[in-house]
């Protein structure tokens, strides 16, 4: 019979032994929580494909700002939804808009929380594609003013960060130049560098209504069977003044934050998106999946892969059993 030397088994024996060798750390500090802010009072509408999602008005961000402070997450992002959509998505700087009004309402609560809030023309536009539209195609000079518009204005209401989701080119250096332009070049841009034209994006559209009404986003997001291109678009903005490079989704993109992690030299950050989400709830809820353990196993996944953050609808299940 051959005997091994090394058995591996050795060091799984204990839990005590397997804490000793684990590789890789989930903390509460890798996370970010999304919210979806919107327009009115006294609103908490809950989102049927993401359980314990809802869109709230800006006064029911207290009861939020006080979970979010107990479970001490340090960070969130805001996506809004206006009263007015148009076709160039004028109500993305509405300087009373859902977002900015959210912002304020939130740094006064909890002015340790990091609030970040989302760049992009989806939700602000009639027809619900992520820029000013010309001959039936998004039109990406026009669109880069309109951008910067926006993240000046998230800006000028106390975000800390700012984070283009649209992929237009040229968007980073748009809104670096705005911001610097305007006396915030202390605020970093978080950018949606890698974003790819992903189905896992389906709950999230119901919960922000930016479905596009005509055609698909694949003209703008990444093809998915693409990954040099991811590193193209890394290096891109970076190069533009990006301070954190994102992927997104995250767990069928894996390897693309690796080779990012790798190869950027960046903080990275990873997008674990709604269809992520939705499928362990819809799962766990028939019985199928242990729901907790398979949030736990894909979060540190995430991270093994190579991310620094993850943008997570799980921040609050995971911070709680974090900190158990
Ligand atoms: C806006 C945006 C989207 C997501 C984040 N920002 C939707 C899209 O591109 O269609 C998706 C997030 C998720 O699915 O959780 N462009």
């Amino acid at each position: 019979m051959n005997v091994p030397v090394y058995r591996p088994r050795r060091l799984r024996r204990t839990e005590g032994l397997r804490r000793l060798i684990r590789e890789t750390t989930l903390t509460v500090d890798d996370l970010i929580l999304p919210l979806f802010v919107t327009f009115g009072k006294e609103k908490k509408q809950p989102i049927k494909s993401m359980p314990g999602h809802f869109q709230l008005s800006v006064d029911k961000l207290k009861e939020e700002a006080a979970e979010i402070a107990s479970l001490d997450i340090p960070a969130v992002i805001l996506f809004g939804i206006p009263q007015e959509k148009d076709e160039t998505g004028t109500s993305a700087f509405d300087p009373n808009g859902p977002v900015q009004e959210a912002i304020k309402f939130l740094k006064d609560k909890n002015p340790d929380l990091t609030v970040i809030t989302d760049v992009c023309m989806c939700e602000y536009t009639s027809h619900g594609h992520c820029g000013a539209i010309k001959d039936k195609a998004v039109d990406n000079d026009a669109t880069l003013a309109l951008l910067a518009r926006e993240a000046l204005s998230h800006a000028e209401a106390g975000a800390d960060m700012v984070a283009p989701s649209d992929m237009m080119d040229g968007r980073v250096a748009a809104i670096r130049e705005k911001l610097d332009a305007e006396d915030f070049s202390h605020i970093p841009i978080m950018s949606y560098a890698a974003k790819y034209s992903s189905a896992f994006y389906g709950p999230f559209r119901d919960a922000a209504e930016s479905v596009p009404q005509f055609g698909d986003r694949k003209s703008y997001q990444m093809d998915p069977p693409n990954s040099d291109e991811a590193l193209r678009e890394a290096a891109l903005d970076i190069e533009e003044g990006a301070d954190i490079i994102m992927v997104k989704p995250a767990l069928p993109y894996l390897d693309i934050i690796r080779r990012i992690k790798d190869s950027s030299g960046y903080p990275v950050a990873a997008y674990n998106v709604s269809g992520e989400f939705s499928i362990i709830k819809a799962a766990a809820e028939k019985g199928w999946i242990d729901g907790e353990a398979a949030m736990m196993e894909s979060l540190v996944s995430i991270k093994r892969a190579g991310a620094d953050i993850i943008l997570t609808y799980f921040a609050k299940e995971a911070a709680r059993v974090l900190s158990k």
